[in-house]
């Protein structure tokens, strides 16, 4: 058997996070290593995505978010922004019949009206078509940050404040989440970044209270199963205590296996 097969066999589902999200980085080095243009990184980048999204779903995972397009990327040259919505809304459409057989549904997250017509429509049309699936979410982010996501949520208790809809004493953390654009998703249990950064640039920031984080050196487009494998086995080490103490989660843990 190989290492890959042995690896995802000793996953079991009782320890698989039930919410995985991914900084995707590292298309451009991958690229530039190469001598190849940018592009060529985000064209290799949407491979991984179709192998890691497979994957998911294959050992059972719920959610898998990826982090296809901040509110920050729009800096970026002209053309590569250009390239980056061509691409995304292209490959969503080409993989979505078989996103169907696997029974995938497509979540989008961020401010979708503020993308291209092009895209935000095809990444529409596909999400309608997986709507009725039952097994992973896929929630792409888009023209997402956690600062546009918070503001806008404050808006929205701001104005149901003002017009008598919600007692500002009311305002609590559930009032919150429920205007976040990743409302009903679970919090991420494991957040993964590739591509060697240690930070998590406008991400998740209110989701992630208490998220495990796993950073690799990995590049995006070298990101395959083993690596995805890997981390998840890094997780299932992790003791998760939600500020309790270690001692308060083994009592805890006991009791729920009994
Ligand atoms: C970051 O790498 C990557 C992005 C900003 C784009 C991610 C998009 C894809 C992988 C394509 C997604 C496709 C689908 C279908 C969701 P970078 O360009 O910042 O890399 P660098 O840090 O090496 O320059």
């Amino acid at each position: 058997m190989s290492t890959l097969d042995e690896t995802i066999r000793s996953l079991s589902r009782e320890s698989l996070p039930r919410h995985v999200a991914i900084i995707m980085d590292g298309n451009g080095r991958w690229a530039r290593h190469r001598g190849l243009p940018r592009s060529a990184g985000h064209y290799k980048g949407v491979d991984s995505v179709r192998v890691i999204t497979e994957m998911a779903s294959d050992i059972g995972l719920e959610y898998l978010s990826l982090y296809a397009f901040s509110t920050e990327n729009w800096s970026r040259p002209q053309e590569e922004v250009d390239t980056l919505m061509h691409l995304i809304g292209m490959a969503i459409e080409n993989e979505t019949p078989a996103l169907l057989r696997n029974n995938v549904r497509l979540k989008l997250v961020g401010d979708i009206e503020g993308l291209p017509a092009e895209a935000r429509e095809r990444l529409e049309r596909s999400s309608r078509r997986l709507e009725g699936n039952t097994g992973l979410t896929l929630a792409l982010c888009l023209n997402y940050s956690s600062r546009w996501e918070l503001s806008r949520a404050a808006r929205r208790i701001a104005r149901d404040a003002a017009e008598g809809r919600l007692d500002p004493e009311a305002v609590d953390s559930g009032e919150i989440e429920r205007r976040l654009s990743t409302f009903p998703m679970p919090d991420p249990d494991l957040l993964i970044r590739t591509g060697g950064e240690l930070r998590i640039s406008n991400f998740m920031l209110w989701q992630a209270a208490y998220t495990e984080f796993c950073f690799t050196p990995t590049l995006w487009p070298d990101f395959d199963k083993l690596s995805f494998a890997q981390a998840l086995l890094q997780y299932r080490g992790r003791e998760r205590r939600f500020g309790k103490t270690s001692e308060q989660v083994k009592r805890q843990d006991t009791k729920t296996s009994i």
